[in-house]
């Protein structure tokens, strides 16, 4: 058993209560690898932001979850070394079980999402207060979820969105005692988040998918003042990424995010945390596709990671600052 605490890592309690009050979100941004993890960090320090590292189940079988662990605590170092001691916390995204959020508990993570959300209220729960009673001995903070965006995460897939019902929130977070709530009001999870005929066409020919239910949130907060909400599904798809992914060999159809502007606004309201995964992978992709097709005699993988990890930092400092609204709230 090792705390959190001895890493040099954070909960998310500090970091919520100040979003609240100043009005931004933090990002929760996926890792997998070390080049994503570097690019996070750089771009949080760069901006003197707080920043979360999200874990998910799949990223703890892909990259080993000792190794995840000792790389978020290469990370605090990290930052310490490029000069900015930023709030960083280690995040389960997508915890499905008690025995997988335990573990991660267990081995330093100071945040746990439990994903209740695919079961019946009663269980949803039941198991979220079985996580938080756990984590909270160990100060560790718990995200829930009700409500089911479409799409896919991990291995489960859902077809159409199921919106929270404001009606539950109250009764949820009191019953299980959760630090936040994550909510779905038409965000979801990869990078066709809409059909283009759900969209409409603006003056310049663009495609703008249908807004995010405002009115839900609002609800939401009206029964729950001053709770913190997480944002899953938030990646924006940026286009020109997009075009660079399929200007050389990829095969990216009807790629369809959030518009930013959404974003920016549910950032200034209870919405706390925004969670970004798939905006990374497309910018990675792109800045490996080129590198591939462009310089065909290369074989040094730094050749391909370092533009890739370049380019995240890029998008990771856009969304701190323009979009989240985050940079210079670490201090
Ligand atoms: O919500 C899902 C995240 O984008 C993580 O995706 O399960 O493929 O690592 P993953
Ligand atoms: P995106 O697929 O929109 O990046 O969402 C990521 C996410 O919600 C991770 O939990
Ligand atoms: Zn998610």
């Amino acid at each position: 058993m090792v705390s959190y605490k001895e890493l040099g890592l954070v909960n998310t309690r500090e970091m919520f209560r100040k979003a609240m009050d100043g009005k931004y979100a933090i990002a929760a941004f996926n890792f997998n690898n070390m080049e994503q993890m570097q690019a996070i960090i750089q771009a949080a320090v760069e901006c003197q932001s707080p920043v979360i590292l999200q874990v998910s189940s799949g990223a703890r079988k892909y990259a080993n979850q000792t190794l995840l662990r000792y790389m978020a605590q290469g990370a605090v170092e990290y930052a310490k070394e490029l000069g900015c001691a930023i709030p960083v916390t280690l995040h389960l995204d997508h915890g499905d079980t008690f025995e997988l959020c335990k573990s991660c508990i267990d081995m330093g993570f100071s945040s746990v999402m439990i994903d209740g959300s695919h079961h019946s209220y009663e269980e949803n729960v039941e198991l979220t207060r079985r996580v938080v009673e756990y984590a909270h001995q160990f100060d560790v903070t718990v995200e829930g979820e009700l409500g089911v965006l479409a799409g896919v995460e991990d291995d489960v897939c859902a077809e159409h969105h199921t919106y929270t019902r404001p009606e539950e929130v109250e009764d949820f977070v009191s019953k299980t005692g959760v630090d936040s709530l994550a909510i779905s009001i038409g965000t979801s999870h990869g990078a066709n988040k809409f059909r283009p005929e759900q969209c409409t066409r603006n003056e310049e020919g663009i495609l703008v998918p249908p807004p995010l239910r405002f009115d839900i949130l609002e609800e939401i907060e009206k029964r729950i003042p001053g709770f913190p909400i997480v944002l899953h599904g938030s990646s924006s798809v940026p286009q020109d990424k997009v075009a660079i992914i399929n200007q050389y060999g990829g095969a990216l159809k009807d790629a369809i995010g959030i518009p930013e502007e959404q974003l920016r606004r549910a950032a200034t309201s209870s919405v706390c945390k925004i969670n970004i995964d798939s905006d990374g992978r497309l910018a990675m992709t792109a800045a490996i596709r080129e590198v591939m097709a462009t310089k065909p005699a290369e074989f040094d993988p730094r050749k391909y990671l370092g533009p890739a990890r370049d380019s995240l930092k890029e998008l990771y400092k856009h969304k701190l600052i323009n979009v989240l609204g985050s940079a210079g709230k670490a201090l």
